[in-house]
């Protein structure tokens, strides 16, 4: 027999090559690559039998929804569709240090004080530093089944012997080892049957099953991109390790919508649940700097207000800087390109930073008039008004467009105590939709160009 070949998977997508390549052709990722035994030629080969024939049935019938088990954290919840569903295979991503043992501790705890069994295997942390960081969370009563284990034998083993366990959290699959396969604990092929091995027992045992991921840049472990598609739920718990907010962010849910998010702040005595946002990323602002904007924005069904900051320095020779925190920098080239060929506002000669206070990453065109606004505003040196927020998307012209929830918008800055939202004209007028709410007055605007006239003329008022 020909001795086992060596095949290269990428650990950002599981592609296979036979020959080693320093960029993945499936997905462009450079040096992802790494070997792994091919399967032995028998596998292949092996006689496939008869197999029975299915059924098929019609699109409409009775179906039960998957009963749900609320974890008792309603922000972790709300990411999930209203709770864990029994049986089901839930990825955490996030970076090393952002707090995913942190929250899966908080969430076991949390549903094992009910009644349930929850069993919390650790293959990074020793009994001892699990126990400590219980302690210092208040939950070292809860009756949670602590282990500390690596070998997917092992682990098999005790959940077939257990069998009646509601939750099963495993942090981390990369330290899950399976001696059976050669590569070592984090490559690719031994993440990819673990998890398979491990949520076929989740289906098998009905219990939900948590798995932590790391994402880590230098690909010295599998991402948990390979992941992705074998589990029925995927989160990304975000942050910033020197910001306090945490984001869990569903991406993937087959059980429910996947634009929610959940926030937590990270404390000394561990991740306290944040039910209203906007209050606490708008605590620290200074009402009266140039160069600051409040954006209305969205985030899944929940509207959440968030501060956007400009700062424009005098960029003498050589090419001007653009650095961009929280946004993306193309949109930031595009508003800077539409300011200056459409309203006449250089910013040519300044290096340009950008900036979304406390950490927040911003993925929706609807923040394009805060960014505006706060570009403005640094030009001019003169504060936006305090009392107003700005959301609505620009076009290349200049136009202004309109944006999904204007409501929603509007009813969480009344609620913050704003009185006042500019937005896109054809949102508000013409149209048989009841705004505004909550007494906010609006400032309607058709083209950018009169933002920048209203936000000129307020300086020359002042300066009167
Ligand atoms: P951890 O949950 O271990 O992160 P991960 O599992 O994602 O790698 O949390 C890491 C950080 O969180 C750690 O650096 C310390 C901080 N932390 C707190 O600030 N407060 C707390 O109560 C706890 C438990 C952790
Ligand atoms: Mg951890």
């Amino acid at each position: 027999m020909a001795r086992p070949a060596t095949r290269y998977v990428c650990a950002e997508c599981g592609a296979f090559t036979a020959k080693w390549v320093g960029r993945c052709e499936a997905c462009g990722a450079w040096n992802t690559l790494a070997a792994e035994a091919a399967a032995p030629d028998g596998a292949r080969s092996r006689r496939r039998t008869r197999g029975r024939e299915i059924d098929f049935v019609g699109l409409a019938g009775d179906t039960e929804l998957p009963p749900r088990t609320p974890l008792g954290i309603p922000e972790f919840d709300r990411v999930l569709g209203g709770g864990m569903v029994a049986a089901s295979a839930i990825l955490v991503g996030g970076d090393p240090g952002i707090g995913k043992s942190t929250l899966l501790l908080q969430a076991a705890a949390k549903l094992a004080r009910t009644g349930k069994r929850v069993l919390y295997i650790s293959g990074e942390e020793s009994i001892a530093q699990i126990r400590l960081r219980a302690e210092r969370l208040g939950l070292a009563d809860a009756p949670v089944g602590l282990a500390a284990a690596t070998a997917l034998s092992e682990i098999l083993a005790s959940l077939e012997q257990e069998r009646g366990a509601d939750l099963v959290v495993i942090d981390s699959i990369q330290t899950i080892w399976d001696e059976a396969i050669e590569s070592a604990p984090g490559t690719v092929t031994q993440v990819r049957a673990n998890a398979f091995a491990l949520i076929r027992a989740a289906k098998s045992q009905s219990f939900a099953l948590m798995l932590v991921g790391h994402v880590t840049k230098d690909g010295t472990l599998a991402g948990p991109r390979v992941l992705e598609h074998m589990v029925d739920v995927v989160l990304h718990f975000e942050g910033d390790r020197g910001h306090q907010f945490r984001i869990l962010r569903g991406a993937k849910n087959r059980f429910g919508a996947t634009d929610e998010i959940g926030v937590f702040a990270m404390t000394g005595q561990g991740l306290a649940e944040i039910a209203n946002p906007s209050a606490l990323f708008l605590a620290e602002r200074h009402g009266n700097v140039a160069g600051s904007a409040v954006f209305a924005g969205l985030e899944g069904s929940r509207p959440v207000l968030m501060e956007v900051q400009a700062l424009l320095s005098a960029n003498g020779a050589g090419s001007a800087r653009r650095s961009v925190i929280g946004w993306d920098a193309g949109r930031l080239a595009m508003l800077l390109a539409v300011l200056d060929a459409r309203c006449g506002l250089k910013l040519g000669g300044h290096d340009v930073y950008l900036n979304v206070a406390g950490g927040l990453k911003i993925a929706e065109p609807a923040a394009d008039l805060a960014v505006a606004a706060a570009l403005i505003s640094a030009s001019s040196g003169v504060p936006t008004d305090p009392n107003r927020v700005f959301f609505g998307e620009i076009g290349l012209s200049g136009e202004l467009r309109a944006v999904a929830q204007a409501e929603l918008r509007l009813k969480e800055a009344a609620k913050l105590g704003f009185c006042s939202a500019a937005l896109p004209r054809r949102m508000a007028g013409g149209t048989s939709r009841k705004l505004p709410p909550g007494g906010i007055e609006l400032a309607e605007f058709g083209h950018l160009s009169d933002l920048v006239a209203e936000m000129a003329g307020d300086n020359a008022e002042k300066e009167r």
